[in-house]
């Protein structure tokens, strides 16, 4: 069975695309996916009933990523892969990244090759850059890799070591969004007012730096307010929505630690830092029926 799991981007996103580092985590929730060998080449999708052809020049990103897939294996029979995906899609939780994780590994593993999570990773930005055009690889590498890490483009993934577990709970907003637009958002900000989008950034960098080292002493009280201070500077992008600075705060009111959106924004997931796992699962009450305990060890 191919697996790509999902992630969440504790801090340091958009940040990321323009080569400033963040730290994510992947966690349990992903896609699976199996082929074999058929007549023509087929994509399904579960659960939502999808039958994709590869098609370079395709309407839907879905056919234009397959054939991207297929193109990295030449001489190789015709394949039917069947993945099931188990995260909400545009929701920050890197669902396309996984799909394409999970695909790549299932063709491998039809095929009999073997090769590193890592450069499973790499093959796989072939498959993201259908769906956001400028992606910073970090959804493709925490998918394939996992555990908590330091990502910054164009660099190998650093994994943090910490000997307490982070204990997430995810909440959905309901609203989904586009991370190609959203980056596209930024990049205009971006050309429009260099001095403060790049300031944002560096503050998001010091951030992330500090929540390295809050995560390897373990102080999630320290991580906690660096994800509220994430949070703030995202708002001021114009990444957050109502809904999701709205479940920020209550879960911040019942006591986490600190809590964030995740990803791209504009909807999507937001995150909140429980301090134990019992935590989690009360905050979970109060972030609605979607929401989910990530129990993430570094
Ligand atoms: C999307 O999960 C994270 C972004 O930073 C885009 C990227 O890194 O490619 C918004």
């Amino acid at each position: 069975m191919g697996f790509g799991r999902g992630k969440i981007i504790l801090l340091g996103e958009h940040a990321v695309v323009h080569g400033y580092p963040a730290i994510a985590v992947g966690i349990e929730r992903g896609v699976t996916a199996k082929a074999k060998t058929a007549e023509r080449d087929l994509l399904r999708l579960t659960p939502w009933d999808l039958a994709i052809r590869p098609d370079p020049r395709g309407s839907q990103p879905l056919e234009r990523a397959f054939a991207a897939a297929l193109s990295l294996y030449p001489n190789r029979p015709g394949l039917e892969v069947s993945a099931a995906v188990d995260l909400p899609a545009g929701a920050g939780l890197g669902c396309s990244a996984a799909i394409g994780v999970a695909v790549l590994d299932a063709i491998d593993k039809a095929m009999g090759i073997k090769r590193t999570r890592t450069d499973l990773a790499e093959s796989a930005l072939a498959w993201e850059k259908v769906f956001h055009g400028n992606p910073s690889g970090i959804d493709n590498a925490m998918s394939a890799v996992g555990g908590v890490a330091l990502y910054r483009r164009g660099d190998p993934l650093k994994p943090l070591r910490s000997n307490k577990p982070l204990y997430l709970v995810v909440g959905y907003s309901g609203e989904s969004s586009s991370t190609k637009e959203m980056v596209a958002s930024v990049a205009r900000q971006l050309e429009n007012e260099p001095r403060r989008v790049n300031e944002a950034f560096e503050a998001i960098e010091v951030l992330v730096r500090n929540a390295k080292l809050a995560i390897e002493a373990g102080d999630h009280v320290a991580l906690g307010q660096l994800l509220d201070l994430n949070q703030t500077i995202l708002s001021s992008l114009m990444l957050s929505t109502g809904k999701l600075e709205e479940m920020c705060q209550a879960a911040r009111s019942a006591g986490a630690l600190g809590a964030k959106m995740t990803g791209a924004g504009g909807g999507g997931c937001m995150f909140a830092l429980a301090a134990k796992h019992d935590e989690a699962l009360r905050l979970g009450e109060v972030l609605g029926e979607d929401a989910f305990v990530a129990e993430v060890s570094a």
